[in-house]
């Protein structure tokens, strides 16, 4: 039988987590008063929107228990929120444990955390407990809203204290929430994937699809609209299949007509839709918006057909072309974005000539290119035929040469255009400058000041530079 999922936020555990919140505040109180200094904390995150979320969740619930923000991982806390997407990821974190001990061995207060989805994998618990003893906390994806209530046991107790959870039916949302930008906000709208790509470890640490009520998700941003954000970003590994599990089925279109209705909100956009499930109804709601981005990220993993059935991938490369024309058609202000993998088990150079070819006539406006990481525990690690790193190493270079020039092409096109930019920060590098985002995704760098951080300003795009533009505010 199918579990039956929560759909709505449980208010008894939020007011049981905000009583640990409390409790998690005397208690640094109390450690600032032995130290005679505020005691500081560093939320750092690896991977995907999703956990950059996770992490505005974390860092709400450490300031609120009294802890002061700190970007310096030579804090009294430090949380590791992490990916395991890719191998790599899983590498950067145990090579940076190695420096978080360090600092630990140097400052007596010093607490270390992990949450994120490495800690979903049994393997990585196991090397953890063996190898880094240090770690005071681990727990997992499903029940990242007991924080407060973990932070309580491990400042009571000795040794490493570990809770991971398979799976949950329980949706928490109303905690404590500081976010990275004050101007807009990630929004989760469903949790989880029910696809198993054979490469893919998403639906293992983050569970079976479950979707939030739309009137959740709708009052959720009412108030962060009243809170000041003008963007949000609708989060779910397939949003497309937003609203299968509710009891009253809800489509993502849907969702995103009453989205639009909220008065004071500006921009949406949403990610990451599934391009078997873009059905007509979306490109009519897209095309009918006035708040929707001008964007989609629609990932295409293999141009080769028989490459996407060995990827469990639900479509063939005629299908993803055949919709992402009829998008280009349809929507020709839009940008498309992709993910691509490089050296999924078996793919030959025929496999690549077919990926470059659909690349080629998408033109993507910008892609991520992926070399194949072996996920222990999915179906393509025990896969025949792992490809040679010098042949991976060839075609990615050969992919991301030719999605660089459809980028900078497409790119080129906005030369002269007048478009709202949403202004993000004062850029980097030249402080005379200001950085923001048009709706189609592309960065806009131009003169302004800090007084334009959360802003949507108009600007003419002047000089292209690649993939970014330089511009003037009209
Ligand atoms: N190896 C390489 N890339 C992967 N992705 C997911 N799993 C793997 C893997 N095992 C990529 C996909 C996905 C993006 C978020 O990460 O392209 O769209
Ligand atoms: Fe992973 Fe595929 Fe689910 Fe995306 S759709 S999270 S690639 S299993």
């Amino acid at each position: 039988m199918r579990e039956v999922f929560d759909t709505r936020t449980d208010p008894e555990e939020v007011a049981r987590q905000l009583r640990f919140i409390e409790e998690g505040k005397k208690i640094t109180e109390k450690l600032n008063a032995e130290a005679g200094r505020r005691m500081k904390a560093c939320v750092v995150t690896f991977g995907c929107q999703m956990n950059a979320r996770d992490s505005e969740k974390l860092t709400g619930i450490l300031a609120n228990m009294g802890f002061e923000m700190t970007e310096d991982e030579n804090a009294d806390f430090v949380i590791y929120n992490t990916c395991s997407v890719r191998d790599n990821a899983n590498q950067k974190v145990y090579g940076k444990l190695g420096v978080l001990n360090t600092y630990k061995k140097r400052n007596p207060h010093m607490k270390i955390a992990l949450c994120g989805c490495m800690t979903q994998e049994e393997s990585v618990i196991d090397k953890i407990q063996n190898s880094y003893p240090f770690v005071d906390l681990i727990f997992g994806t499903h029940n990242l809203y007991k924080f407060p209530e973990y932070y309580v046991y491990m400042m009571q107790k000795k040794g490493m204290f570990i809770d991971v959870w398979e799976s949950t039916t329980k949706i928490v949302e109303d905690l404590p929430v500081i976010r990275k930008y004050p101007f807009k906000s990630g929004v989760n709208i469903m949790f989880g994937c029910d696809k198993f790509c054979t490469y893919c470890i998403v639906p293992y640490v983050r569970g079976r699809e479950r979707s939030r009520e739309p009137e959740e998700i709708v009052s959720e941003i009412e108030k962060l609209v009243k809170d000041g954000v003008k963007e949000v970003m609708l989060l779910g590994q397939n949003v497309n299949s937003y609203g299968k599990n509710l009891e009253k089925k809800t489509t993502f279109p849907e969702l995103l007509r009453m989205v639009e209705q909220i008065e004071g909100l500006q921009r949406i956009r949403f990610m990451t839709p599934y391009p078997s499930d873009f059905d007509d109804d979306m490109i009519a709601c897209m095309k009918d918006s006035k708040k929707i981005c001008r964007h989609i990220h629609l990932p295409l993993q293999s141009g080769s057909s028989r490459i996407l059935k060995k990827m469990n991938r639900r479509y063939t490369k005629e299908e993803f072309l055949e919709l992402a024309l009829k998008l280009r058609r349809e929507l020709p202000d839009v940008a498309i974005t992709t993910d691509i993998i490089v050296g999924f088990p078996g793919e030959t150079k025929e496999d690549i000539d077919e990926t470059l070819d659909v690349i080629r006539k998408v033109c993507f406006d910008n892609a991520f290119t992926f070399i194949y990481s072996k996920r222990t525990g999915t179906p393509a690690a025990s896969m025949p035929d792992q490809v040679a790193e010098e042949d991976i190493k060839v075609w990615f270079d050969e992919v991301l040469s030719l999605v660089q020039n459809c980028a900078k092409e497409r790119t080129a096109l906005l030369q002269d255009r007048i478009e709202d930019v949403l202004v993000e920060d004062v850029n980097s590098h030249d402080s005379s400058l200001v950085t923001g985002r048009m709706s189609n995704n592309t960065l806009v760098h131009f003169p302004g000041d800090r007084s334009l951080i959360g802003e949507i300003v108009t600007v003419k795009l002047e000089e292209c530079r690649g993939f970014y533009y330089l511009g003037k505010r009209l």
